[in-house]
């Protein structure tokens, strides 16, 4: 999704600027844009396509400071990916960058072309450059100017803008999407839409509150209605590089061994398992879960379910955001409603979460970005911990939120003594070898590395699997399908019969989870009805399985979590390496996007 940053310093600004958009890139974009400005002039550059246009189009221009720039990267939502529509956009002495929607756009946008005032681009956004310099008409101080045009804004959006009328200034705004302002010793201030740009760069940073709206220049930084709270920023820029790894999608499935130990620091313990985020009476009148989430999110929710159900014997449903925010839900107050996402800014998910609040519901956030928005509404926050993930497909944020629900579960058990000790300790024995299972699954990588020859055509994939084993197969084919374009479905496996096996001839591929510790045998008569239909099939199992065509061994465990974790990786790593064939942009897959804040 769109991407901000703004400079005000001495430094080469195009150069930041653009740097600090690259450390955007992986959140999706289809054209980008920056303004300088210096010694009272404003330059800007526009490219479709990737960073390296906007470089080639900006050779020659190297704007030593002093001076203040905004920079933009765009992933379309109003009008065609064209320069015209990438940001910034212009007025007639100011520029500005916006992510977001403003939804009463084509009303502003009325007014204005009915005084005279043309537009350029399609978008949404340059109604407030345009508002802006009519706004400087009748107020003489341009802050004022934008504080009037901010107040016409409805819908959501984070702002930077420059105006020739107050030099080395960036005004901002923030309501609805993220904008974070960092400082240094050195007088540097930055803006960007998420951390990532300013690791390294800035040693404090204010995450701006909803309806944040204030000025920034060399001598001030002003905010209202609050003053903006600095906090220390910590990391250094290799924790957001790829460390010798081809993708970042690489580097972050080899990582999860280490961070789904983060993600058990402090929490799982050697009787079972506290949250120090949850008070004791947290459970208090609850007896029900709701949970809500999007893509990959929402297949960890529905791993989350079998959880919750099994252990605490806490009724659970599950639905997509996007679904449950316009179906008007019956919501009771003895419901626990949960959301979960790796980013904290899903708009869908944001207003599943509102609805809730709204129905004074008590709300959990299980979110990997501490101070997203999510995590400011929620009443409690549940952090992953997977530290930050770059590859648009999601899969340490997969792991740790799943991680999660499982404790969680554990933690409801022994809190409503639905499980015993002897239980409990199980459950915790076996937590404390997923670190080393998550290790040993990288085992299989070479293995998938040449297997992932035979599956670059066919007519499809299902991916099937029971139980638990059935929201994995769902990921499975979501990896699949999001970066190596291959059609993929998941399946419960029982389901087959019921109509999918229409499908299988031996073009039709079924990558199917044979878990040993888990309805097996049921799973085991599946499969072969598909075998016997000339299906393909790519077993992946500790069980040797003579109609498999291919073959994944997977070690031996005693519990069904510790098996589902090692098959996770197995298909993280079978989609990335066919998408590696195939010649794709593992980390970055066409019309997808990092963080997914408008509806
Ligand atoms: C897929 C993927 C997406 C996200 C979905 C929700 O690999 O990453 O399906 O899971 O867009 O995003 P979050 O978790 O940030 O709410």
């Amino acid at each position: 999704m769109c991407g901000i940053v703004g400079y005000i310093g001495k430094r080469n600004i195009k150069r930041w600027l653009i740097d600090g958009l690259r450390e955007l890139e992986y959140r999706g974009y289809d054209s980008a844009g920056i303004a300088v400005m210096k010694e009272g002039e404003i330059h800007a550059y526009k490219a479709v396509g990737k960073l390296v246009n906007l470089e080639e189009k900006t050779k020659g221009f190297e704007p030593e400071g002093p001076g203040a720039g905004i920079g933009h990267t765009r992933w379309a939502t109003h009008g065609k990916p064209t320069e015209l529509n990438a940001h910034p956009h212009m007025g007639e002495y100011s520029y500005v960058v916006h992510n977001g929607i403003i939804e009463n756009y084509r009303q502003i946008k009325e007014e204005l072309e009915a005084e005279g005032v043309a537009f350029l681009s399609q978008t949404d956004t340059e109604v407030i450059v345009h508002l802006f310099e009519k706004m400087t008409k009748t107020h003489e101080e341009p802050y004022a100017a934008f504080k009037a045009t901010i107040a016409r804004l409805e819908g959501a959006y984070a702002v930077l803008l420059m105006s020739k009328k107050a030099p080395q200034t960036i005004f901002f705004a923030r309501k609805g999407s993220p904008m974070i302002i960092g400082k240094n010793a050195g007088g540097e201030i930055f803006f960007a839409s998420s951390d990532a740009p300013l690791i390294g760069e800035a040693t404090e940073v204010a995450y701006m509150e909803e309806g944040t709206v204030g000025y920034a220049s060399p001598e001030k930084i002003y905010a209202e209605p609050d003053a903006l709270q600095f906090v220390p920023l910590a990391g250094d820029k290799l924790t957001a590089q790829k460390g010798g790894y081809r993708f970042f999608m690489e580097k972050e499935i080899y990582e999860q061994p280490n961070v789904i130990g983060d993600t058990m620091i402090g929490r799982v313990l050697d009787e079972g398992v506290a949250f120090e985020e949850l008070g004791g009476d947290f459970l208090e009148g609850l007896t029900r879960i709701k949970i809500c989430a999007c893509g990959t999110s929402y297949h960890a929710a529905l791993t989350g379910s079998y959880l919750f159900e099994r252990q605490a014997k806490m009724a659970v449903n599950v639905e997509i955001a996007s679904e449950f925010r316009y179906k008007e839900p019956l919501l009771t107050d003895d419901t626990l409603f949960v959301v979960i996402s790796q980013s904290g800014e899903t708009a869908d998910t944001l207003e599943a979460l509102r609805m809730a609040k709204a129905a004074g519901l008590k709300t959990l956030a299980i979110c990997n970005v501490d101070n997203s928005s999510i995590v400011r509404m929620a009443d409690a926050t549940i952090l992953t911990r997977a530290g930050i993930e770059k590859g648009v497909a999601s899969t340490k944020a997969f792991a740790t939120q799943v991680m999660v629900l499982w404790m969680l579960s554990l933690f409801f058990a022994q809190k409503r003594g639905t499980i015993n000790a002897e239980g409990a300790r199980r459950e915790v024995e076996a937590m404390d070898r997923v670190p080393t299972v998550l290790k040993e699954a990288l085992t299989v990588h070479e293995k998938c590395k040449r297997l992932s020859k035979r599956y670059l055509h066919g007519h499809g994939f299902f991916f099937i699997g029971r139980d638990i084993f059935f929201p994995l197969a769902l990921e499975g084919a979501l990896k699949l399908k999001e970066i190596s374009y291959l059609h993929a479905e998941g399946y419960p496996a029982g389901e087959m019969k019921h109509g999918p096996i229409a499908l299988a001839d031996a073009e039709l591929f079924t990558v199917a989870l044979m878990p040993q510790t888990l309805l097996y045998d049921k799973i085991k008569s599946n499969v072969e009805e598909l075998s016997a239909r000339d299906s393909t099939i790519l077993a992946i199992s500790p069980l040797p399985f003579d109609l498999a065509d291919d073959f994944v061994l997977t070690h031996a465990h005693d519990h069904p979590m510790l098996e589902f974790f090692e098959m996770m990786v197995v298909e993280q790593l079978l989609a990335m390496e066919v998408s590696i064939r195939l010649g794709n942009d593992v980390d970055m897959p066409r019309n997808l996007a990092k963080s997914v804040t408008v509806e």
